[in-house]
C-alpha cells in the first residue's frame, strides 16, 4: 500500500506557528512520527510540503501517476479557497482523507468553508498532530475493505 501525505502553506512552521492551535510538534518530528507509523503498517509514504497551490495540485496528480492508493491531505489555508485542490482530488479519485490539526470548526467563520472536504472519504479535526495517523489508520483498513 502507497499512501501520500501531503500538507499544505505553512505547515512547516509547525512548533513554531501558534503553537495554542497546532501545538509544539515540529513539521520534521511529524514526518519521522507518520513515517514510522507507515513503516509498522507496511506502508510506504511518500511526505511532502509546500507553500504553493500548483505544486500540491501537481504532487495530487503524481500520486495517481506513482500508482498511490490514497492520500491524506491538509491544505492548510488552501483548504477554505482552492478549487484546483479540490478539482485534483476529483481528477485523480483516490480515497482522501482531509486532516486539521485545529478544531476548525471551533474557530473563525471564514474557516468554515472547506473545498477539498466535498472530495473526501472522511475529515479529522481537532486531534492535534495524532490525527495524521487516525487518518493513516483508517485509509489502511477502508483499503483493506
Ligand atoms: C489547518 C487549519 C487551517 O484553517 C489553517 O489555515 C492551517 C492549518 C489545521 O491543520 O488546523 O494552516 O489546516
Amino acid at each position: 500500500m502507497k499512501l501520500y501525505i501531503l500538507n499544505g502553506p505553512n505547515l512547516n512552521m509547525l512548533g513554531i506557528r501558534e503553537p495554542s492551535h497546532y501545538g509544539k510538534t515540529g513539521y520534521s518530528e511529524l514526518c519521522d512520527m507518520i513515517k514510522k507509523h507507515c513503516t509498522s503498517l507496511g506502508i510506504e509514504a511518500v511526505l511532502y510540503q509546500s507553500n504553493h497551490e500548483g505544486e500540491l495540485v501537481d504532487k495530487i496528480q503524481e500520486a495517481y501517476y506513482e500508482g498511490a492508493d490514497g492520500i491524506v491531505i491538509n491544505p492548510g489555508a488552501y483548504t477554505h479557497t482552492s478549487i484546483a485542490l479540490l478539482d485534483a482530488v476529483k481528477s485523480v479519485q483516490l480515497p482522501t482523507v482531509e486532516v486539521h490539526i485545529s478544531k476548525v470548526e471551533e474557530r473563525e467563520d471564514f474557516r468554515q468553508v472547506s473545498y477539498i472536504r466535498l472530495a473526501a472519504v472522511k475529515t479529522i479535526t481537532g486531534h492535534g498532530v495524532a490525527g495524521y495517523t487516525e487518518a493513516i489508520d483508517f485509509l489502511f483498513d477502508y483499503l483493506k475493505k
